[in-house]
């Protein structure tokens, strides 16, 4: 929250003769560590329906926040305060070089994830398994947020607090999986939940402050669970906003020791 105070104390100092009287070594150093008060939040695939909620929560949340996010096929036009970026999360190179064009992140959240295409749901059974179908599973639901750690922790060491967070699911529980059925978006999300704990066992290492989670946001309203949403109560059924602001008060409480784990949208922890 100290946010973009840093920005305006320094146009503001700009704008005085005490500006102009402080050496420019130390008058650079004084800038730096003033812009630095500002948060800098990257969202990737702001433009899904819990990437949108995650950014309008966000926004209230941190009014002074520097919030950047990233879509795919369409720009939202209808959220200014956001700096958008195209990217296909999928592309490492890609990836490289939207964390070269950014000076500082403290909090990066990946809300990118696939389940269904138009034509193809989720297996039901064996006879359902089609390689191409399960392979863009883990390109898009598993891949991605290693290639976000490996080009942003660079500028995520620069934080005080920084966190990383993935939209994972309850469904890439091992232990938890009673009901089977859906294979493909269940190991890309178990292998993803290994991804965030090797992590987090590696940043533990080497940026100690680091807090790396997975979260479970419930069963929200949004294209990829529309159809299937059938069964669900409708108090069980969130909005992508009511979601989101509960997501974003799990991960102001998780600290560097709960790193590696799976949290539900209640601040529970799922077992893996
Ligand atoms: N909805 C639920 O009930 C639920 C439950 C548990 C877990 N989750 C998880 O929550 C996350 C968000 O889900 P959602 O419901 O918000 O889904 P959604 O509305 O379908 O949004 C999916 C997002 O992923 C982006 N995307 C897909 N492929 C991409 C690629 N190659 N490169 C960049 N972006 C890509 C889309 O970008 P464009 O729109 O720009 O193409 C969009 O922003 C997913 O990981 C999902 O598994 C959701």
């Amino acid at each position: 929250m100290a946010a973009k105070i840093g920005h305006k104390i320094i146009s503001q100092l700009s704008a005085t003769n005490l500006w102009s009287q402080i050496p420019t070594s130390y008058a650079n150093l004084l800038a730096r560590r003033l812009r630095n008060m500002t948060m800098n939040i990257l969202v990737a695939g702001g433009s899904g329906g819990i990437g949108r909620g995650l950014l309008e929560s966000l926004s209230e949340r941190f009014p002074d926040a520097a919030l950047h996010s990233t879509f795919l096929t369409q720009k939202p036009e209808d959220l200014p305060m956001v700096d958008w970026h195209q990217l296909d999360v999928i592309q490492p190179e890609a990836v490289k070089d939207l964390a070269s064009r950014m000076d500082r992140c403290d909090w990066l959240i990946n809300a990118v994830g696939f389940l269904h295409t138009d034509d193809k749901g989720p297996e039901k059974a064996l006879r359902s398994i089609e390689a191409d179908f399960m392979l863009e599973h883990f390109r898009v639901n598993t891949l991605p947020t290693l290639l976000l750690a490996q080009a942003f922790q660079k500028i995520l060491r620069q934080s005080d607090s920084p966190k990383f967070a993935v939209l994972s699911a309850r469904v890439g529980s091992i232990s938890d999986n009673s009901l089977g059925g859906w294979y493909s978006y269940r190991m890309s999300k178990a292998a993803l939940n290994m991804a965030i704990k090797t992590l987090s066992i590696e940043w533990q290492r080497t940026i100690p402050k680091m807090v790396v989670a997975g979260l479970h946001p419930g069963t929200v309203n949004t294209g990829l669970s529309k159809p299937f949403q059938a069964n669900v109560a409708a108090e069980k059924l969130f909005t992508p906003r009511q979601s989101a602001d509960y997501l974003i008060r799990v991960l102001e409480n998780l600290q560097p020791e709960n790193s590696g784990g799976l949290f539900a949208w209640d601040g529970r922890q799922i077992p893996f």
